[in-house]
């Protein structure tokens, strides 16, 4: 039996936005969504016209977000949007999502969650209370490339986790000047609508969620130090130390301003008796080091056969056709579109997209973060983060 796509409803992503339209390509490469209505901005003229090129019926491209999950939830079940997909700064992930399970939808919302620990855990609650489901996107744990080094680290055969060195590097705000006229800029630099983090929040959370992916481990404290441009009252740079729950140890860099670096996100596991390593801007391929063999270079693709089956499912190209970052989003999408339909969460102990429970820990990591660099970059337990 084919399954019905999941009908879903867009809040955010108009004209001029970034990252909506990735998720409405990723839903359908996913294949098992369709885009069915949205409230793509805030000023409802734009939000009108932003349908219009995108092409949802003008019937059910809608004003405001209120509006849509009003209209939405009176049509005929077999009609109506089944979920929302949240793609706003981040100050409007919360009213968004509550206002979402409200009106009995499920939630797909972009990270971090929401703009403090407070109204995520919000929407953890207005969640638990609709019985809905939440996915949170963090774009990178849908590479192949990323499932392959947390299926090896799990397996126990190189061994402990003994020190992780992740990176996220970025240089579109290394200019005083980058912020005025820049949508993206604008709101990420105001602690209004970007929430308690700048360049930790934005970027530092991806780092800490794929940490705590590939390991499988929490990370359990973090010492840092978070600085900014002149001017400017969130982070846009900052290192820290942490400590993984089993005892390894780690350093995590997140820049905005770091130039020459467009999108350097990358990843070193150090374990007993090898070392994973994965790089975002060449996300196919895996470097496994060892002392006493040559190293290993996996490679993706659907035709690749020592890849784990699951991963080898995802993918759709034979190797040699590099998929890439639409192809990772469209994996969160699959895995959660799946999940909605088929009321299951996927076997196993990855349910294909960041949890809930996932976002509140990347949100507890951005607060411990500030609290340490407030302090003069003091250790803090993540766990003493309510
Ligand atoms: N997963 C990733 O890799 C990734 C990458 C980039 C951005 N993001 C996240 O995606 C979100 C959006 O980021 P962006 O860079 O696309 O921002 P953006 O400024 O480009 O787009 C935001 C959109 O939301 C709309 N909007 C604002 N308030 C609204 C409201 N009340 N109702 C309807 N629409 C509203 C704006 O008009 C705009 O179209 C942020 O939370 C960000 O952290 C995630």
């Amino acid at each position: 039996m084919t399954m019905q796509p999941i009908r879903y409803g867009m809040i955010g992503g108009g004209e001029g936005a970034f990252i909506g339209a990735v998720h409405r390509t990723a839903a359908a490469i996913a294949g098992n969504w369709t885009l069915a209505a949205g409230a793509f901005s805030s000023n409802p003229e734009k939000a009108r016209r932003s349908g219009a090129a995108i092409g949802t019926p003008p019937e059910r491209t809608y004003g405001s977000y209120r509006e849509m999950l009003e209209r939405e939830r009176a049509l005929p079940e077999d009609q109506r949007i089944e979920a929302v997909s949240i793609v706003t700064p981040n100050h409007e992930h919360a009213p968004a999502a509550l206002a979402a399970f409200e009106a009995g939808f499920h939630v797909i919302c972009d990270k971090p969650v929401a703009d403090t620990l407070e109204n995520a855990r919000a929407i953890e609650k207005a969640a638990a209370k609709s019985g809905k489901r939440i996915a949170v996107t963090h774009t990178y744990t849908g590479y192949p490339m990323v499932k392959q080094a947390r299926s090896l680290v799990a397996s126990g055969q190189f061994g402990k986790v003994r020190r992780v060195a992740v990176k996220y590097m970025q240089d579109w705000l290394s200019r005083a000047s980058d912020i005025e006229g820049n949508k993206q800029a604008e709101w990420r630099t105001d602690p209004k609508r970007s929430g308690e983090g700048g360049a930790f929040g934005d970027i530092g959370t991806h780092a800490a969620n794929l940490v705590e992916y590939i390991t499988g481990q929490r990370i359990a404290s973090i010492c840092c130090e978070l600085t900014a441009l002149p001017g400017r009252s969130l982070d846009d740079d900052g290192a820290a130390l942490f400590r993984l729950e089993g005892g390894g140890k780690g350093t995590l860099t997140a820049s905005q301003v770091c130039v020459g670096d467009t999108n350097d996100l990358s990843i070193d596991i150090y374990c007993d008796e090898a070392g994973v390593h994965w790089r975002q801007e060449e996300p196919n391929t895996l470097r496994v080091g060892r002392r006493d063999r040559p190293e290993e270079i996996w490679h993706a693709g659907a035709n690749r056969a020592y890849l784990d089956p699951g991963i080898i499912a995802i993918q759709r190209t034979p190797g040699g056709h590099p998929e890439g970052y639409l192809e990772a989003f469209a994996n969160i999408y699959a895995a959660f579109g799946a999940e909605i339909r088929s009321g299951k969460r996927a076997e196993g102990n990855d349910p294909g997209y960041a949890t809930m429970d996932d976002a509140i820990v990347g949100m507890q990591f951005v607060r411990a973060c500030k609290r340490s660099s407030d302090q003069g970059a003091v250790w803090i337990e993540l766990s003493s983060i309510s």
